[in-house]
């Protein structure tokens, strides 16, 4: 049964009911099926508009919002920073105020920002997604990552998942913390000291400084990138000693449990976090499967906030 999802907008997973992460779950892995035909597309957001409003780069995520987008009928349009007035010195909210006026259905936002994409939230009348904001969510990432990860194993409840490396900067890690207690698995973090941020240890997540005794036993290994763009201060001695300690190498994967499988949201830095080879390694990698999965969870995500629009016939 799919459809349980009736906010209006998705701002992050903490919030969020099991039922309702599994709605979502659940049609997006109807929509894999879908993405493999040759005929993908719907017309479910026809008549639509879909505004991209990116304040960081972005490739994985911006994309696959812009091909949900496009699958589903809906006309898409992409908000380079770079090109806009926000380089003239426009406000966040005066930039999303302009663009409300043109009446978009839903705007998707990436900000550096913790807390910004709720901001905007507040000042448009249109559904919002937070496609990233700061160090706070990235509540799609986690999404594509648990279809990923039911889809291989069947299941989330009772799996033993170990996100490991540069856990302050991250998103992707608070998002996924929630998701995976929130569906049951056992989720355990590791980074090293100067890169595990202080309240960590109340996500409900089990927290390690050691890289082998966080993955020991592990179903899955979720690496994240060494965001070495919102270090301001000295975090590291180098990148040679933290591959040394905390990069994943065939030597460190073999401590998880025979079979376990390798993740990372990408952009990856090859022989820092992750080896190449471990990266390429079609039997331990579902790198390239988390992104065939962000479309698919993304058209879900537009396809339930499109249900809750006003003037929807297909609001039952
Ligand atoms: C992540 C992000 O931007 O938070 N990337 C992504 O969305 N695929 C992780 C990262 O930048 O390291």
């Amino acid at each position: 049964m799919t459809g349980h999802y009736s906010r209006q907008h998705l701002l992050a997973i903490a919030p969020l009911q099991r039922h309702e992460i599994e709605s979502l779950l659940d049609l997006g892995n109807e929509y894999v099926d879908l993405n493999r035909q040759i005929q993908k597309k719907r017309d479910t957001l026809r008549g639509r508009t879909l505004i991209n409003l990116f304040f960081e780069p972005s490739t994985r995520t911006q994309s696959s919002f812009e091909l949900a987008g496009k699958r589903l009928g809906a006309d898409v349009m992409n908000m380079s920073v770079a090109q806009s007035s926000v380089r003239k010195g426009e406000t966040l909210i005066d930039t999303a105020t302009t663009l409300n006026a043109m009446h978009p259905d839903i705007i998707v936002i990436r900000h550096q920002d913790s807390g910004a994409v709720a901001l905007l939230a507040d000042k448009v009348t249109c559904s919002v997604i937070n496609a990233g904001d700061g160090a706070h969510e990235h509540p799609t990432q986690a999404l594509l990552d648990a279809l990923t990860i039911r889809r291989r194993m069947g299941r989330i409840e009772g799996l033993t998942v170990t996100i490991a490396g540069d856990v302050m900067h991250s998103r992707v890690a608070r998002s996924n913390v929630h998701l995976l207690n929130k569906l049951g698995a056992r989720v355990r973090l590791v980074a090293p000291r100067t890169l595990m941020p202080a309240g960590a240890g109340e996500w409900g997540a089990e927290i390690f400084n050691d890289m082998r005794h966080a993955i020991t036993g592990a179903d899955i290994v979720m690496m994240l990138r060494l965001q070495s763009e919102r270090m301001t201060g000295s975090f590291l001695p180098s990148q040679r000693e933290y591959f040394h300690f905390y990069g994943l190498d065939r030597e460190k994967l073999a401590l998880a449990k025979p079979g376990a499988f390798v993740m990372h949201p990408g952009p990856m830095n090859r022989g820092v976090e992750i080896d190449s080879a471990i990266a390429d390694d079609i039997d331990r990698s579902l790198i390239h499967e988390q992104v065939e999965m962000g479309v698919a969870v993304r058209m879900a995500v537009l396809e339930a906030l499109a249900r809750q629009l006003p003037n929807d016939e297909r609001k039952s």
